[in-house]
């Protein structure tokens, strides 16, 4: 394994001081009694110089200043689509900051307000172990077949490759679409990084078999598979997930089944295959949240997701039994990294000419993840 590798593995810890900026010790304090008045007042401030995206997972004190609320894709497409604001602030983790800045102009800013509001599952496949697949493919015969598909939850280097080998870009809300389309294109996909979306889009939306899948094991020689399965199989699979949403297990959808006669389990993809299996209804954060406005009054809910956002649908249908499929609490860590201080932070720092926490791709892995992500947006 590289050294790079290893470095990277512990990023999602140590994002901040990788990127060698800090803001420790200017931050406001959690408990300035003055903190909402003052998020106001830089938010007033900014005007239409700033927009402010907010993925649904994030606090609630946050989402409150958010202009526009989403799931990654949504807010791929209003980053891409906003032309006038001057910064984009990033309320959610680095790798849905690096595609705003991938999709929006040079002259745009896209700022994280922490930058260790990193995704654990997009720090599973790093550049030098998805080259290492390819060239594997590449000896076998395979790679002109093979038609790669990425997870939005990537980093802007695999974002490159993907768009450089003739792949796309998808999340949760079009991953059926993308690998349709992958398969018109060749007769593999290799999908990154997480194995369980890729599993549940072949098997439970496109009708492959479990059979058609062998999982790629980064960490062993080949993948830890044989050149028979290789070249036998039509999905390839990353060996990466969520350790939020990998928690739900098939003993939370029988308990809470048990428990709340006539719940109807619903579940992000990123659940393992045997959980989203058995569900009611799955989807991606924006699908959810839409499933259970459009639910009648009455209506019980088992939501295997985040749970800031179970939360906040439980809050707004007082009328419907919203409960969160696990027993323990679950927030994703990352997610949680931005609060009410670091988005005043930085908005009362660009009220003050002072640009902070800059997320910047580089220009030419910029290029390809654009192509990639541009496939993504026209499908
Ligand atoms: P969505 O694409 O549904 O917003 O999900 C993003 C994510 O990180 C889920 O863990
Ligand atoms: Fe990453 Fe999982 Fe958090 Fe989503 S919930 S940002 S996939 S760690």
């Amino acid at each position: 394994m590289a050294l790079s590798d290893l470095l990277l593995l512990g990023r999602g810890n140590d994002l901040a001081s990788e990127r060698g900026v800090s803001c420790t010790g200017e931050l406001p304090a959690a408990s300035d009694p003055s903190l909402v008045a003052r998020a106001v007042a830089a938010r007033k401030s900014l005007g239409s110089r700033a927009l402010v995206l907010g993925h649904h997972y994030q606090r609630d004190e946050v989402i409150a200043f958010a202009d526009i609320t989403g799931d990654s894709f949504k807010l791929a497409q209003a980053a891409a689509d906003t032309h006038e604001a001057e910064f984009i602030i990033f309320c959610g983790v680095h790798f849905m900051a690096e595609s705003a800045d991938i999709l929006t102009s040079a002259q745009q800013k896209v700022i994280l307000p922490d930058l260790a509001a990193g995704c654990s599952m997009a720090d599973m496949a790093t550049a030098s172990q998805v080259n290492e697949c390819w060239k594997v493919l590449e000896e076998l015969g395979v790679a002109s077949k093979t038609i790669p598909v990425t997870y939005m939850n990537s980093s802007a280097a695999i974002k490159s490759f993907t768009g450089k080998n003739g792949g796309t870009i998808c999340t949760s809300s079009n991953a059926k679409a993308a690998m349709s389309w992958a398969l018109e294109q060749g007769e593999k996909i290799l999908f990154l990084p997480d194995q369980h979306l890729g599993r549940n889009t072949a098997v439970l939306s496109l009708g492959l078999s479990l059979d058609d899948c062998v999982l790629w094991n980064p960490w062993k020689p080949m993948g830890g598979l044989t050149q028979e399965e290789i070249r036998h199989a039509k999905i390839i699979l990353w060996r990466g997930h969520c350790s939020v949403h990998g928690r739900f297990t098939l003993d939370n959808v029988q308990a809470v089944r048990a428990a709340i006669p006539g719940v109807q389990v619903l579940v992000h993809p990123e659940c393992q295959h045997e959980v989203v299996s058995v569900a009611d209804v799955v989807g991606s954060t924006e699908m959810i949240i839409r499933t259970v406005d459009a639910s009648p009054t009455g209506s019980k809910w088992a939501i295997g997701t985040e749970l800031n956002l179970v939360q906040r649908l439980a809050k707004k249908h007082p009328d419907k039994e919203i409960v969160f499929l696990d027993k323990t609490v679950c927030y994703c860590s990352t997610m949680n990294r931005i609060d009410l201080p670091h988005l005043v932070w930085v908005m009362e720092s660009l009220v003050n000419n002072h640009l902070v926490n800059q997320i910047q791709v580089d220009s030419e892995v910029a290029q390809y993840s654009r192509l990639a992500l541009t496939r993504m947006l026209a499908l």
